[in-house]
C-alpha cells in the first residue's frame, strides 16, 4: 500500500519537475503577446527611427507586434525611468542610448536608475555618427568660419539639442568645451522637432546623430560642416570630417541598443538578443541602416556583454567630461 509519506514524496518530484520543466518551457513561448519598446525621445528623431527600422523585424522573428511608445522629457531620463520600473518579464523594453545610458550618470546628481545596476542589456542596435550641422542660411561658409562666428557671437547664437544629458547636447558641450564658447542653449522634446527648428530656420546649429541629418542635408534644408568621425560617411561623401575641416580634437559617435529592466529572464534576453542579431543580418534592414549613416556592430560587438561592457566603459569615459559641468 502506498504510505502517505510516499505519495507525498512522488508529488513533490512531481512538481519539481513541472517547475524546472515551467521555467525554460515560459522563456520558450515568450513572446505570447505584444511587448512595448519605450523610445525615450520623440517620434522622428534618430533614437526611433532606428527603434523603427530593427524592431518591424524582430517582430516578424518572434511572432507578436512590438510597440513604440514615445516618452519624453528631461533629455530621455523620464522615460528610462518608466523603463527601469517597469515589469521585468520582457514586455516592457527600451531603446537606450549614449545619453540615456551613460552621460546621463554624471549630469543628473539625483537619476532614478542606474544603467548598470536597474537594466539587462540586451543588444546594441548602431553606431550613429555625429555631426555639426546649422540652418541653410548661417552665415559660416566652413568649419573654420563656423568657429568663429560663434566665439564671436557667442551671446546671440544658439544650439538645438534634446535635453540635458541627450546626445546632442552632450556632443555640443564637448564641441563647446574644445572651441571655448557658451552659446545660448535651446532643449527640445528630441531632435525630430529641434530638426524642424533648424529647417525652419528657428535655431541656429546642432550637434545631432547622422540618421537625422542624412536626409535633410540631401535635401538642402540644412548645411553640415563637418562630420565627427575619423573617416567620411559613405551616405555623406561630400561631407568632410573634423580634421579635414581643422578641428580634429572633435571626434564623437553616439550608439543606440535595447535595454530590459534588471532581472528579466536570461532566456527571454536571449531570444531578443537573437530577433535583435537576425534583424542587424537582414539585407532590407541593413540597407535603411546603412542609408541613413549609421555604423551596424559586427556579430561580436552584438553580445549581451559587449553592450554591458560599453556602458561601464562609457560611464566611465564621459563622467570626467561632463561632471565639471553639472
Ligand atoms: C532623439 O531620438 O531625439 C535623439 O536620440 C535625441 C538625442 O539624444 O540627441
Amino acid at each position: 500500500m502506498t504510505s502517505i509519506r510516499s505519495l507525498a514524496g512522488a508529488c513533490a518530484v512531481a512538481l519539481a519537475s513541472m517547475c524546472a520543466f515551467a521555467a525554460p518551457g515560459q522563456a520558450q513561448t515568450y513572446p505570447t503577446r505584444s511587448i512595448t519598446m519605450i523610445v525615450p525621445f520623440a517620434a522622428g528623431g534618430p533614437t526611433d527611427v532606428i527603434s523603427r527600422i530593427v524592431t518591424g523585424h524582430m517582430a516578424q522573428t518572434l511572432g507578436q507586434s512590438i510597440i513604440i511608445e514615445n516618452v519624453v522629457g528631461a533629455g530621455g531620463t523620464t522615460a528610462t525611468t518608466r523603463a527601469a520600473r517597469a515589469a521585468n518579464d520582457g514586455y516592457t523594453l527600451i531603446t537606450g542610448h549614449m545619453g540615456t545610458h551613460a552621460a546621463s550618470v554624471p549630469l543628473y546628481p539625483k537619476l532614478a536608475y542606474h544603467p548598470e545596476k536597474d537594466f539587462e542589456p540586451i543588444a546594441l542596435l548602431a553606431g550613429t555618427p555625429i555631426l555639426i550641422l546649422a540652418r541653410k542660411d548661417f552665415p559660416p561658409k566652413d568649419l573654420k568660419e563656423f568657429i568663429a562666428y560663434v566665439k564671436a557671437n557667442a551671446e546671440k547664437v544658439n544650439a538645438a539639442h534634446a535635453g540635458i544629458g541627450s546626445v546632442s547636447h552632450v556632443s555640443c558641450e564637448l564641441l563647446h568645451s574644445i572651441i571655448d564658447v557658451k552659446p545660448i542653449s535651446v532643449p527640445f522634446n528630441g531632435t525630430g522637432p529641434a530638426m524642424n527648428a533648424l529647417v525652419g530656420g528657428q535655431v541656429d546649429y546642432m550637434c545631432d546623430q547622422i540618421v537625422n541629418a542624412v536626409p535633410q542635408i540631401n535635401a538642402g534644408t540644412i548645411k553640415a560642416y563637418a562630420i565627427a568621425t575619423a573617416e567620411r560617411n559613405p551616405s555623406l561623401p561630400n561631407v568632410p570630417t573634423t580634421t579635414e575641416a581643422g578641428l580634429p580634437a572633435y571626434q564623437a559617435q553616439a550608439w543606440n541598443a535595447i535595454f530590459a529592466p534588471k532581472g528579466t529572464s536570461p532566456a527571454i534576453l536571449a531570444t531578443l538578443n537573437a530577433a535583435a542579431g537576425k534583424a542587424l543580418d537582414d539585407e532590407n534592414v541593413r540597407k535603411r541602416l546603412l542609408d541613413l549613416g549609421s555604423v551596424i556592430p559586427a556579430p561580436a560587438d552584438r553580445t549581451q556583454a559587449a553592450l554591458g561592457t560599453l556602458v561601464k566603459n562609457e560611464i566611465a569615459k564621459w563622467t570626467p567630461v561632463l561632471k565639471p559641468a553639472s
